[in-house]
């Protein structure tokens, strides 16, 4: 089944559901992500600090897919905040795929006791005007860093990419991003290996609509609009999180799960202190 897309603020667009790719590196980084494109993904979730930038890259080359047919993700680390670092590191990123552009450039953390990322959003503006990057975003940003960017450069992200799952379905800052026109992608979207697939209400739901679990949780997204991330070095599970449009939640299913929400975050990782370079 054809998979949904989305158009974003700068009239580039993205596929409904995306490949997560970290810890996905090497010979067997590179299978695996060829396989996810075999499969029907379209979209690969990648990071500077992922080191498989090489991996994606060969991934698509692998697929025999047009480049236009694959949009290609990967992020700013905290240390190269710094306008002309982050510059370089853009740079990097884009020789390091082999391919001529990125597709989708986020700044990994806002890492506001910094304060560097006016500067790193800056950076991502001048590339996307060089053709290096075709949108930018970020991730993991509060609305009072959203709010400074737009307040600064006058830019507004086209994605935000937020941990997000049925204990933190973050509506709120979803709700944000809707009136700004930004994007909610959501990492560890089945909640890594935590105990919210085995969620009652969740696998109740799966029960009622034939699927598993993990698949209700995937489309808890989609028809919330928030476009999942998830990933998997298993190739059975690959198949499952991509069969996700053949069936749908009713309202108050989606209800229910949102419920589930007691914000936890599964990495205690508050972006309005957390740290990583
Ligand atoms: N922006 C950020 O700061 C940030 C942070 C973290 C992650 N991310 C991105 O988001 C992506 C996804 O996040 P994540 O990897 O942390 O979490 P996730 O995708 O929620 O969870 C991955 C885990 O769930 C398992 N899994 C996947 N599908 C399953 C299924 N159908 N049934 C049972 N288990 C299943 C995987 O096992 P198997 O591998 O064995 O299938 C793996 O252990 C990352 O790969 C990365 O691209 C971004």
């Amino acid at each position: 089944m054809a998979i949904p897309q989305y158009t974003l603020n700068d009239g580039t667009t993205l596929p409904a559901i995306g490949f997560g790719t970290y810890p996905l590196r090497g010979t067997p980084g590179v299978e695996a992500m060829a396989d996810a494109l075999a499969v029907g993904y379209r979209l690969l979730d990648s990071a500077f600090n992922y080191d498989n930038e090489g991996a994606v890259g060969e991934a698509v080359r692998r697929s025999g897919l047009q480049r236009e047919e694959v949009r290609v993700t990967s992020k700013l680390p905290g240390r190269y905040h710094r306008h002309d670092a982050a510059v370089v590191a853009i740079e990097e990123s884009v020789l390091r795929t082999g391919l001529d552009y990125i597709d989708l450039y986020l700044i990994h953390w806002p890492l506001p006791r910094r304060g560097l990322y006016v500067e790193a959003w800056q950076a991502l503006i001048e590339c996307r005007e060089r053709g290096l990057v075709r949108s930018i975003g970020v991730s993991n940003f509060l609305p009072e860093h959203l709010d400074t960017i737009e307040r600064e450069t006058g830019v507004v992200p086209s994605v935000n990419q937020v941990e997000l799952h049925p204990w933190l379905p973050q509506a709120e800052l979803q709700a944000y991003h809707d009136a700004h026109g930004i994007r909610t992608e959501a990492w560890a979207p089945v909640g890594e290996d935590s105990a919210i697939r085995h969620e009652p209400v969740i696998t109740a739901i799966a029960q009622e609509h034939g699927v598993t679990p993990t698949q209700v949780i995937l489309r808890w997204d989609i028809q919330r609009g928030v476009l999942p991330l998830p990933k998997s070095w298993s190739p059975e599970h690959r198949r499952e999180n991509i069969d996700v449009f053949g069936f749908e939640l009713a309202d108050d299913e989606v209800a229910a799960i949102t419920a589930l929400g007691r914000s936890q975050r599964l990495f205690a990782a508050d972006p309005a202190i957390h740290e990583e370079f």
